[in-house]
């Protein structure tokens, strides 16, 4: 049993840029605009103001940048890798290269985590928003219908009913689903659009509000420790950043489209560092302009940065940034559901999942059944879960590709020095394993709890592998073809 078996980085290149299965019409332009659709979202509408509050108090300005660092690392191996092998499959991919068979399958199982149950989160944090928004014109979504089943929901004569399902969660998931099986070029499009509404409102927000900072709310910059290790102090600031990670998550999502892109060698590396570094500038300067207009102990609420604007004096404002938090929600879900098709798409191909997964739709050109069955799934998970059950599964599954992206990035420059790399992580003896020390220390500190599903759901990955997915493998059913270790 061969579970080592490498697939070779020369063999991958040439079917990177010889497949047109997929239509390659993307360019540099909307891979930023895919990666900031991706990356903005319930982080910085919601985050923000939790940690602010518990957390780092105006620190909270620190733990962005942390995080921020943190992924600056990753992303420049994730550009490496992306201009090298630029395979719709990402990380996947990228461990079948360099660590195997049996670590690309566990990478492929633990994005799962990342992109089908990332957008299940985004999703039910959407549905809340939207019940926001339209009880803000008088248009009310039945209690019932708005949240996972079971779910007590408090109305505002004080009664409560218990929730059947979340039916807004569902309907977005159903929206962008067929949307991703019309067409890859209509939902770049439709993402620009979104990407366009949600950074006129960011930037409206930072140009108004920051009239009304007051720096005393600044000082102290962290609040003294309580004596509990995540209330203030530096500790407080560094749980603040384990959490605010979550608002950077997205940036290798613009990987998975690297088989839709004219020219991924060259454009990867823009798409994933571009929009990362606006996404990180852009979240500084909010979290700055936020917690330098409300005292951060009343930004615990749902809505900080429609609070923060109310406070500033532009109350107007409030139902702008729902609207601008709903359009970069959709988004997000919208390439989460992206990159999980591409990258069941690609391991469907490899053989590790039933061939169904890679028909290609005739007339669309788009993975459209395994989109479908993707979007069956996730809206049932999003019909049924909280957000708290499903977010912190997310971060410790992407800080785990992170760490395993990062020393793929290194294995593969030492086993194989003189392939030429399109771009080049720098520094690259200092970026990776600082990415993967980062990631790792992130990861550690997310609770117990999330560990535990974490195993749980590599055991039922492991079952899956071995039950099928070793078996049907193409590499290893290539007659008369040695395995490579
Ligand atoms: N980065 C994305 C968000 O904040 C996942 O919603």
């Amino acid at each position: 049993m061969d579970l080592f078996r490498r697939k070779s980085v020369t063999d991958l290149q040439t079917e990177a840029l010889t497949d047109h299965s997929l239509k390659r019409v993307l360019g540099p332009v909307n891979l930023v605009t895919l990666g900031i659709g991706a990356i903005i979202g319930t982080g910085i509408f919601v985050l923000t103001g939790t940690v602010a509050a518990q957390n780092a108090g105006p620190g909270v300005i620190l733990s962005f940048v942390l995080a921020g660092v943190a992924s600056i690392f990753a992303a420049f191996c994730y550009a490496e890798f992306a201009s090298l092998v630029p395979m719709a499959g990402s990380a996947y991919t990228y461990g079948y290269a360099t660590l195997g068979e049996l670590f690309a399958w566990i990478i492929g199982w633990d994005l799962i985590l990342e992109y089908a149950l990332g957008a299940t989160t985004v999703s039910i944090g959407w549905s809340g928003y939207v019940v926001s928004f339209l009880n803000g014109i008088g248009i009310h979504i039945p209690p019932e219908l708005q949240a996972a089943r079971g779910t007590v929901v408090t109305l505002a004569d004080g009664s409560s009913v218990t929730a059947l399902f979340n039916l807004p969660a569902v309907f977005i998931i159903a929206l962008v689903t067929s949307l991703l099986v019309i067409g890859i070029r209509e939902s770049a499009n439709f993402n620009n659009f979104i990407v366009f509404v949600k950074l006129a409102v960011i930037v409206l927000f930072i140009a108004l509000a920051a009239q009304a900072v007051d720096a005393s709310n600044w000082t102290p910059f962290i609040p003294e420790n309580t004596g509990v290790r995540e209330n203030f102090g530096w500790t407080g600031v560094m749980t603040g950043a384990g959490i605010v990670f979550f608002a950077y998550i997205g940036f290798d999502a613009v990987s998975t489209a690297a088989q839709e892109t004219r020219n991924p060698q060259k454009d990867m590396p823009i798409g994933i560092i571009g929009s990362l570094l606006i996404c990180t500038v852009l979240y500084i300067v909010v979290s700055a302009v936020a917690t330098g207009v409300v005292p951060h102990r009343d930004l615990d609420v749902p809505d900080p940065i429609a609070v923060a604007a109310d406070r500033a004096g532009l109350g107007w404002m409030s139902q702008l940034i729902k609207l601008g938090a709903i359009a970069g929600l959709s988004s997000v879900i919208l390439v989460m559901l992206l990159g999980q098709s591409r990258i069941f798409w690609t391991m469907s191909r490899d053989g590790l999942l039933p061939p169904f997964v890679q028909s290609v739709h005739p007339k669309f050109r788009t993975p459209w059944l395994t989109s479908i069955v993707t979007g069956i799934g996730v809206s049932i998970f999003s019909a049924l879960l909280t957000v708290r059950e499903a977010a912190s599964l997310v971060s410790i599954g992407t800080l785990l590709a992170f760490v395993i992206v990062s020393c793929g990035v290194l294995v593969l420059r030492i086993r194989e020095p003189e392939l030429r790399r399109p771009f080049k992580a720098p520094w690259v003896w200092f970026v990776a394993p600082a990415g993967a020390a980062s990631a790792l220390y992130l990861m550690i500190s997310l609770p117990w709890r999330t560990w535990q599903r974490l195993l749980i759901w590599f055991a039922i990955g492991m079952v899956v592998y071995f039950g099928y997915s070793h078996r049907r493998a193409r590499l290893g059913l290539r007659a008369g073809e040695p395995a490579r270790r």
